[in-house]
């Protein structure tokens, strides 16, 4: 499929208690497995790192994050989830959401972020690896339900050089 490759006005906001059925609305149409409550915890508490996209005033997008610390102590950013509603991708949407977490992962001098993605779902694949993500790891996930046993770890590193910028 030929992509539209344009931009489109997006604003990002917040994601809070009150606007949380959005986001919960927007995943159960997206993806195939629903989130635990454990999720939205996390996506409430991340403050700016958990965005909604609105298009005019439909909400047409998201991305959840969360920091995490590592063993030795260093943080590192989990994407949780990146989406966009069918009709409005190729207009630049998930980009957006993505860059805005990478911008602050370089401003708040965190040097990894990494997430999960089915190995079969091309697409999203070639977007992250758009924005400097590389496969680091094949997993076995552990939903029952789908039939598509795998997933990649894709991780992106922000060298200290980058973050000073
Ligand atoms: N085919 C090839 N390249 C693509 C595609 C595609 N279908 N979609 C995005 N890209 C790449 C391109 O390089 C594109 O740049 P270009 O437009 O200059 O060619 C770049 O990514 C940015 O594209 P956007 O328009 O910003 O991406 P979009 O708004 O369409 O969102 C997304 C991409 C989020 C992957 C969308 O297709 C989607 O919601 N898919 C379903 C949900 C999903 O699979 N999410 C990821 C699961 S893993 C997880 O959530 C951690």
């Amino acid at each position: 499929m030929e992509r539209a490759g344009r931009e489109v006005a997006i604003s990002l906001e917040e994601v809070r208690e009150k606007n949380l059925m959005q986001l919960r609305k927007l995943n159960s149409d997206l993806f195939p497995v629903a989130f635990p409550d454990e999720y939205y915890d996390f996506a409430l508490a991340s403050g700016e790192f958990t965005k909604l996209a609105y298009y005019n005033d439909i909400c047409v997008g998201a991305i959840a994050s969360s920091v995490e610390k590592k063993e030795d102590g260093a943080n590192r950013m989990y994407i949780m989830s990146v989406g966009v509603l069918p009709p409005y991708r190729g207009l630049g949407i998930g980009g957006k959401l993505l860059k805005h977490v990478l911008d602050l992962c370089l401003k708040q001098h965190i040097p990894e972020i990494y997430l999960h993605v089915m190995t079969n779902n091309e697409e999203a694949i070639k977007f992250y690896t758009k924005f400097g993500f590389e496969i680091t790891e094949t997993l076995k996930h552990n939903h029952v339900n789908l039939d598509h046993p795998h997933v990649f770890a894709l991780t992106k590193f922000i060298a200290p050089s980058q973050a000073k910028k």
